[in-house]
């Protein structure tokens, strides 16, 4: 596995496979990487001819309170584990090379980025869209892998490659989970003992949502009154958002007529955990 750090020799080796008639398949992170990363590299194998993996912890997607200063990282285990994965190319570019002074040129998805987890981190979703608009154009990647855990993130991601006629294939991949059902998460690692028992819930919130769908409930008020209710009953646990919507717009609905999403975010102590889930209202019970 190749090592690649500066921009311009990850622009031209990525120009060098083009010419050969390869096909590049590319999972950005930020590292730390977990078996949910694991299983981007894996389907992003399958994508290309060669897999490229970035690390790059991205400043402008987080917000003047949130955590980039103590963004955990571990490059030497990162690359183990992405040469065990079969990448071909691992690419680390610096901060002062992505964004030099007088950098000044940002991608905001207009709508898509104001919802869900948008209203607690305005900033974000511009600093994710402009990242990786650069990465994609330093990468020459032909297809791109991304985790369902951060759905908007996918989606925000569709649009604007739809938007700007990016000429790449997105594609999601489902949800890691540890055995408890807890979605892997770099932030997982902030977690005290005590909130990490309480992390449970997001998951058990939304297969109850689910369980109720099933059952034939169909009003998101109440099926999010039930997930909060849940939650809630789990120590130390502060509700951000909770929301039933469209799976392409985001925009919340109010009664779960179609194929729906229901996401959210809830806080233990400083750390801010989001998962979501599928909800088939076609897939239903009894109970009107
Ligand atoms: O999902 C992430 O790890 C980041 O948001 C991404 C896509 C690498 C952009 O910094």
């Amino acid at each position: 596995m190749e090592i690649i750090r500066k921009l311009q020799d990850m622009q031209s080796r990525a120009v060098d496979m083009h010419q050969q008639g390869k096909t590049i398949a590319f999972v950005p992170t930020m590292g730390f990487l977990h078996k949910g990363h694991l299983s981007l590299m894996r389907e992003g194998r399958k994508r290309g001819d060669i897999l490229v993996v970035s690390i790059f912890v991205n400043p402008a997607q987080f917000g003047p309170n949130e955590d980039f200063d103590k963004y955990p990282k571990s490059f030497e285990q990162d690359a183990d584990a992405a040469k065990k994965e079969g990448v071909d190319i691992l690419f680390n570019p610096c901060k002062e090379e992505l964004y030099p002074e007088r950098y000044q040129t940002y991608v905001n998805v207009e709508k898509l980025q104001n919802y869900l987890c948008g209203v607690s981190r305005p900033l974000h979703f511009r600093g994710v869209a402009t990242v990786v608009t650069k990465l994609f154009n330093i990468v020459k990647a032909d297809a791109a892998i991304f985790g369902e855990k951060d759905y908007q993130q996918l989606v925000v991601i569709r649009q604007m490659a739809l938007d700007l006629n990016l000429d790449i294939e997105i594609k999601g991949c489902p949800i890691v989970r540890e055995p408890d059902g807890v979605a892997m998460s770099s932030r997982n690692s902030y977690l005290s003992e005590k909130d990490r028992k309480s992390a449970v819930c997001l998951y058990q919130a939304l297969n109850e949502a689910k369980k109720l769908v099933k059952e034939g409930v169909k009003k998101s008020s109440e099926i999010i009154m039930t997930a909060s209710a849940l939650i809630r009953s789990y120590p130390g646990t502060e509700i951000d958002y909770i929301s039933i919507f469209d799976p392409e717009t985001l925009e919340e609905i109010e009664s779960v007529e179609e194929l729906s999403r229901m996401a959210m975010a809830v806080r233990l102590g400083e750390t801010r955990l989001i998962d979501n889930i599928l909800i088939d209202p076609r897939k239903k019970g009894s109970r009107a």
